[in-house]
């Protein structure tokens, strides 16, 4: 995350898996809300990823990295860091999916 370190401020996103067995998905949309909110304010907004589900190794790696920087106790997975601050230019836009390529109706892959 070599731009965290321009970033005007971080909101390091936690969850608790001893509180809600949902808490991946709830610090997911957590993490979009904030990223949301922050866009609306005019700020840029940028995801780096700590947790890492597919590779417990990794994951041990960041969330340790993290945790011990910041002091955050063991029952919180740290699933993200989003940085935000002023933008000094837009980024590029990108290429989304198409429609037919996301939407699928009544059954995958049917397309109306
Ligand atoms: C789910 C997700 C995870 C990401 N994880 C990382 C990450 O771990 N490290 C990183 O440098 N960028 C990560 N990014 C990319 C940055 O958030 C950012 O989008 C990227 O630097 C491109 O910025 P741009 O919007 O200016 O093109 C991630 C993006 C998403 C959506």
């Amino acid at each position: 995350m070599p731009w965290l370190k321009e970033a005007n401020i971080a909101i390091v996103i936690t969850g608790r898996p001893t509180v809600s067995k949902y808490w991946l998905q709830d610090a997911s949309i957590a993490s979009g809300f904030v990223w949301l909110a922050a866009v609306n304010l005019g700020l840029g907004c940028a995801f780096g990823a700590v947790y890492n589900l597919m590779d417990e190794k990794e994951s041990h790696k960041r969330e340790s990295y993290v945790r011990e920087a910041l002091e955050i106790p063991n029952d919180r997975s740290i699933i993200a860091i989003l940085g935000i601050g002023y933008e000094n230019k837009k980024p590029a836009s990108k290429r989304m999916a198409s429609k037919s390529e996301v939407i699928h109706y009544n059954t995958f892959g049917s397309n109306p």
